[in-house]
This record gives C-alpha cells, structure tokens and sequence, in this order.
C-alpha cells in the first residue's frame, strides 16, 4: 500500500497499532525498529505520520508554526454518530485550551497565566503534598501491603490538582471516573458500544465542570489558578476567552492529576524493581531529584503526542504533505541511542536525563512541570524515610488502553511492618 506521499509502507508500519499489546506494554520497545531503521513512518491503521527519534521529535516541537498542535485533543478513535448524539445532548463544546492553541492566540494567554506557576507559589504548596503524603502513610503503615496506586497515587495528586486550581474538592470519585472517560475518548480506541458509554461520561464531565466554573463565578474572592483565569477573563475577555475558561476547566483537572499519578506509579515501578538503587535513595535522599528526572525519561506518563503539519514538510528525510497528522512518540524518543547513552538503563546518575520529552518541548512545554516533580520527589522523601524495606510484590501489570497516557493501574507492594523505622508520623 501507498502513504499520502506516494511512497509505499513497509510490513512493518503496516503493522504498526498502538493499541497492540507490544506498544501499550511497552511504547519505547515496540517502536525500536523504527529507531533503527524507518524513523518517521505513515501508519495506515493510525492515519498518522509516527515519528520516533529524539531529534525529530524535537525540531517538530521547536516549530509549532509548521506543526500546529491544534489537534493535541483531538479524538484519535473518531466519534460513533450515537456518540455524536449523546455528545450533543450535553452541549458538549470542548475546544482550544492551552496546550492545542495556535500562536499568537497561545503565547498571549499563557503568558497571563504564568504567575501560579512561580517558584514561590510552587513552594506554598509543598507543606499541603507533605501532609496529604503522610496522611495516606499513616493509614496503611502497619497493614505490610497495598495497592498503591488505590491508596494513594490517583488521591494525593488530585487532591494537590483541586487545591492549585481552586476547585472545590467533593465528588473526587466521580472526577477519577471523569477522567477515565476523557483519556479514553481523546486518546483511546472505544468499541462502538464503549463510546457511548464513554460520550455519557464526556458529556457529564463537560457539565460538570460548567457548573463547578459558574460557582467559582459566583465567589470572586477564591484563590488558585482557575480564579486567576477568572479574573483575566472578566478583565481581557479576548485572551482569556468564555470557551477557553469552560475548556480548560475540563482539560486542567485532567492534565494536572492523571499525569502525575501516573509517574508517580511508573516511578515507583522502576525504583522498586531495582533494589539496589532503591537502598541507594534510602540512604542518601538527596539523589531523589534526580531519580525523579530519570524515571521522568526511562518510564513517563506523558508517551505520545500529536502536531498537524500546516504546510508540506520534510521529517527525517520523509515528506509529509500538508494536514499530514503526526504522533510524536516521546516515549521512543527518551530511548534514543543518539540522545542518551545506553538508553534503555535506569541510570540516577545520568547528567542529562533532564533533556527528555516527557514534559514537551518548547513554547507549549508543560506549565506544571514544577509542580508534578515536587509532588513526585515528596511520595520518594516520605516512602524511603519511613518504608525503606518496600518491595515490589509479584504481578502483571494493566494499563488503560490508549496512545498517550501511560502508568499501571494497580501497583502492589508489601512489607513488613516491624520493621518499620517510623510506626507513627513523629
Ligand atoms: C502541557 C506532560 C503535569 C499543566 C503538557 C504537555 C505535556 C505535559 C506532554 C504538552 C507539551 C507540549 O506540547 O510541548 C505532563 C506530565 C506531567 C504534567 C508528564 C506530570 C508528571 C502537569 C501539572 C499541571 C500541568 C501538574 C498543572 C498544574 C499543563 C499545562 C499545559 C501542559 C497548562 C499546556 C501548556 C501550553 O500549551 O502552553 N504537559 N504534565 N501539567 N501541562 Fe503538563
């Protein structure tokens, strides 16, 4: 067969599915033929453009004029028209927030909403993790065994998300079921009858989060990054725009909590099945930065991300014509040879681990980034202070389907409780 630009597919891209067990095991392994010999490939099953070496990955994020990323939201799986239909009956009208808007629109808002994200309005929040960290700590310190990410992974970061926002923080469990639908019907393949289940949990979120931003209206004198887009709405209406408020209201609750829990989880994965580097944060926890950083490139939650090129353009040797949709998979790219030595090795020490593609490249590069590695060095501090004997228990790992997101849906650890240095938070 033939892609867009006339040139045939090899059997491997022909191949190629995301939703395949070898990418959502592992994205960086099942692409490392593509590394090696066909660094930018069409898939005909995807309809995209993949694009798997760090420097292509990282020239497609330095040109966001060539590579619009206004489909960065876009559903990948194209919507049933009983989706279409529940969608509707909710008023469903999700559209530019951040991260899939075109310049100048998009330097002209992110640059109004800056200010949250200061190193000292960053730091105000660290007490408020430790607690909440500690809190979950206590609860389970003496049992010998959990499931992590139950516990504790998805609550902590929602919770910080809520807080930094200044969403009310009730229905958080109807926010994780929220959340779920949204990653899948943006990034996942729903069978038909699961997208109209999913369209109903799309459709309620998008309600929900109307009147959630109504309330927020209603009290001007809240605090947190949602009333400082309040403000400058009401004050620059054409920066920050009333669809751009209701948007991002949906989008931020998601993008500020699954992506941290996610890495938390992948984090504690990596660290945990690696004994001897996990003694070693125990013992000397200021190495937790840059572990944090390490994981952050070897096992992200963030692995895959789309641009759409506004003219034709040429990646790696390969012509992509004009409306050519790319999935950049940053995953691949954070396991390139030519970027980083011996890639495929969890290495705390390594001096350039900080260059990966987890957070995004250049003028959309993640605002929160701050926030999700404090949040992340926080569990490290706390879990190898007062559990040091973790262990990793035995067991198979799940993830939700889909191209983007990635981190294990349950992560079981055991240990023993006598041993226990701190029984109670002192
Ligand atoms: C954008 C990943 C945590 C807010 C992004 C992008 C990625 C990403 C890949 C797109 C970057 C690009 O297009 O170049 C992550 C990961 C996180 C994380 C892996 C945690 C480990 C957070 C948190 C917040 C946040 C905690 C908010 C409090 C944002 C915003 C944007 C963004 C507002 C859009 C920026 C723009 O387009 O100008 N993030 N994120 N993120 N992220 Fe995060």
């Amino acid at each position: 067969s033939m892609a867009p630009n006339g040139c045939p597919v090899s059997p491997q891209a022909a191949a190629f599915d995301p939703f395949d067990r070898p990418y959502q095991l592992d994205p960086a392994e099942a692409l490392r033929w593509s590394r090696e010999q066909e660094p930018v490939f069409y898939s005909p099953k995807l309809g995209y453009w993949v694009v798997s070496r760090y420097d292509d990955i990282k020239a497609i994020f330095r040109d966001n004029l060539t590579f619009s990323p206004s489909i960065a939201l876009e559903k990948i799986t194209p919507a049933s028209d009983e989706a279409l239909a529940v969608l509707k009956r909710y008023d469903y009208g999700m559209n530019r927030t951040l991260v899939n808007e075109d310049e100048p629109a998009h330097m002209a808002r992110r640059r109004e909403l800056l200010e949250a994200f200061s190193p000292e309005a960053l730091e105000a929040h660290a007490p408020m993790v430790r607690r909440l960290v500690r809190e979950k700590l206590d609860a389970i310190i003496d049992r010998g065994q959990a499931d992590l990410v139950a516990e504790m992974f998805w609550e902590v970061p929602l919770t910080v998300a809520l807080h930094f926002l200044g969403v009310p923080e009730e229905d958080m469990e109807q926010l994780r079921r929220f959340s779920v639908a949204h990653t899948l019907n943006t990034w996942g393949r729903p069978s038909p009858e699961q997208q109209v289940e999913v369209a109903e949990g799309v459709g309620k979120f998008w309600q929900y989060s109307g009147e959630v931003l109504r309330k927020m209206q209603a009290r001007p004198e809240g605090h947190g990054w949602m009333y400082d887009m309040i403000e400058k709405n009401r004050h620059k209406p054409d920066v920050v725009t009333d669809n751009y408020l209701h948007s991002m209201m949906m989008a931020i609750i998601v993008a500020a909590h699954e992506t941290t829990a996610l890495a938390t989880a992948n984090a504690f994965r990596q660290l945990l099945s690696r004994p001897a580097v996990w003694a070693e944060l125990c013992d000397n926890p200021a190495l937790i930065p840059a572990a944090a950083e390490e994981c952050l490139r070897h096992a992200g939650s963030v692995v895959a991300w789309r641009r759409i090129a506004t003219r034709e353009v040429e990646v790696g040797g390969v012509t992509i014509p004009e409306g050519g949709k790319i999935l950049m998979v940053t995953a691949s790219g954070n396991h390139d040879p030519a970027h980083f030595e011996n890639p495929d090795e969890l290495d705390i020490y390594r001096d350039n681990a900080v260059d990966h593609l987890t957070f995004g490249y250049g003028s959309h590069q993640c605002m929160g980034k701050n926030l999700g590695r404090m949040e992340m060095r926080i569990f490290l501090e706390e879990f190898t202070r007062r559990l040091p004997h973790l262990e990793l228990e035995e067991q198979e790992f799940t993830f939700l389907p889909n191209t983007s997101f990635r981190g294990p849906e349950a992560l079981w650890v055991r240990w023993d409780p006598a041993q226990n240095p701190e029984r109670r938070d002192p």
